[in-house]
């Protein structure tokens, strides 16, 4: 199949890694992979062309005049602004949903409505056009405050925080850019699961745990992810196995939001990312996302043992429900994420990166590129997060020795990550 992989970040790598991996599996076949508009890693390993990745004009005409059979798209950027449904005009397969659909992510607000008339369990939240509005939302609820942004704000628009100060400092900023939602504050391990729909029908991927804190502990601020881990060995001590907790979540949350979006005429084709909290009450939905998460893909997919492309596009298609279900190994995996100095409020860039061949020696290490860029002295970092050492082994420990050897051999000037990634699983 010709397939276009639309981002440039380490998710995108971790995409395309899977595609190409698809020729060793049994029944498997050889992919002409094509990323827009790609970095560093992406370029080492398959083609790739500077294109706006966010325009669905220019999108679709490469498309058609590539013969492309599929694209993925990445990041929510190009969701949010319609790239799938220019596409889909054209009668092109497409893996994410339409910019109505992809408000599930582009709009707190939207996604709230959605989740109650589909009877979601969520947090409950206040929406606040006036800081007025929002201190009496605050005190209102009280403290720990969650304070969140309405539209896309990459990852800076959540506040958790005890500092009352603080969270109407955030609630002004982002006032400025639209509404704040003003949130109950939830309280338990956080999992991230993947479910495929076609409009329709949902398939679940195996379930990750992200750490979103830029710091050891789950400190300082909130972040894209530093790291995450697959599977989730502790689901098993609450919820009987990984396959009844994934069940519940299709029966509670995933099938009445796609049931919900379908009623309203804006499908869900694509990649629901449902980021759920498991309170003492039960799972409750923090947030959707419209596309695969990340870091979380570097864990999940390296665990696929069938055809990542026949599944997106089964989805593509709308014929999911006659697609043999994905199959996972038990491997464990580990992806810790390296960060410039200054991520994530004003990161440093064009340093020089180095060792990655080196960290490529470790058995079961690959890396997945984000910001990297290649110049005329080598490899150099172009943005916050930088890359994600991805390591698979058997069992917690193993992968994570692995993650953090290879790491230890990658060299950028101020580079920060988090050194308790899987740590708990890891014992
Ligand atoms: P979000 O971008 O909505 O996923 O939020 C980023 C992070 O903030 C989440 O992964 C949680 O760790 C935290 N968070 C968001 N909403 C809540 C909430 N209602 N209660 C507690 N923590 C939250
Ligand atoms: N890792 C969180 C996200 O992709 O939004």
């Amino acid at each position: 199949m010709r397939i276009l992989v639309l981002g440039s970040g380490a998710r995108e790598h971790a995409i395309v890694t899977a595609l190409l991996r698809e020729a060793s599996l049994p029944g498997g076949a050889e992919h002409h992979v094509i990323a827009a508009p790609g970095n560093a890693g992406l370029a080492a390993d398959v083609e790739t062309v500077a294109l706006d990745a966010t325009n669905g004009a220019v999108v679709t005409e490469y498309a058609l005049e590539n013969d492309i059979e599929l694209v993925i798209v990445g990041p929510e950027a190009p969701l949010v602004a319609g790239v799938a449904d220019a596409l889909r005009a054209h009668s092109i397969p497409v893996f994410g949903p339409g910019r109505r659909a992809a408000a599930l992510e582009g709009s707190k607000t939207f996604a709230k409505r959605i989740m109650d008339e589909a009877r979601v369990p969520t947090g409950r939240a206040v929406r606040t056009g006036t800081l007025q509005e929002a201190t009496a939302s605050l005190d209102e609820f009280g403290a720990p405050y969650v304070v969140k942004a309405d539209g896309l704000a990459a990852g800076k628009g959540v506040l958790v925080t005890d500092d009352r100060d603080a969270a109407l400092e955030h609630a002004t900023y982002w006032l400025q850019h639209g509404s704040v939602l003003v949130e109950e504050f939830l309280e338990g391990e956080e999992v991230s699961l993947f479910l495929v729909s076609d409009g329709h029908t949902v398939v679940p991927l195996s379930p990750a745990q992200d750490f979103k804190r830029l710091l050891d502990g789950d400190a300082g601020p909130n972040t894209g992810g530093m790291g995450a881990y697959s599977p989730l060995p502790w689901l098993a001590d609450r919820f009987g196995s990984e396959a009844e907790f994934v069940e519940e979540v299709i029966e509670t949350i995933a099938v009445p939001t796609v049931r919900q979006l379908a009623k309203e005429s804006t499908p869900f084709i694509g990649l629901l990312y449902a980021g759920l909290i498991l309170t003492e009450q039960g799972i409750r939905v923090i947030e959707f996302n419209a596309r695969f998460g990340d870091p979380e893909t570097q864990v999940v997919l390296p665990r696929l043992e069938t055809p990542l492309s026949g599944l997106l596009l089964a989805a593509a298609n709308g014929s999911l429900a006659s697609h043999p279900a994905p199959v996972f190994s038990d491997q464990a995996a580990v992806t810790v994420v390296l960060a410039s100095e200054g991520y994530p409020d004003a990161p440093i860039t064009g340093r020089a990166l180095s060792g990655i061949d080196e960290a490529l020696t470790v058995p079961g290490v690959s890396v997945a590129h984000a910001a990297t860029a290649r110049g005329e002295n080598g490899l150099f970092a172009t943005g916050g997060r930088v890359l994600s050492v991805v390591a698979t082994g058997h069992g917690f420990a193993e992968a994570r020795a692995r993650a953090y050897e290879a790491l230890s051999k990658i060299e950028l000037e101020g580079g920060q990550y988090r050194h308790d990634i899987a740590e708990k699983v890891a014992r």
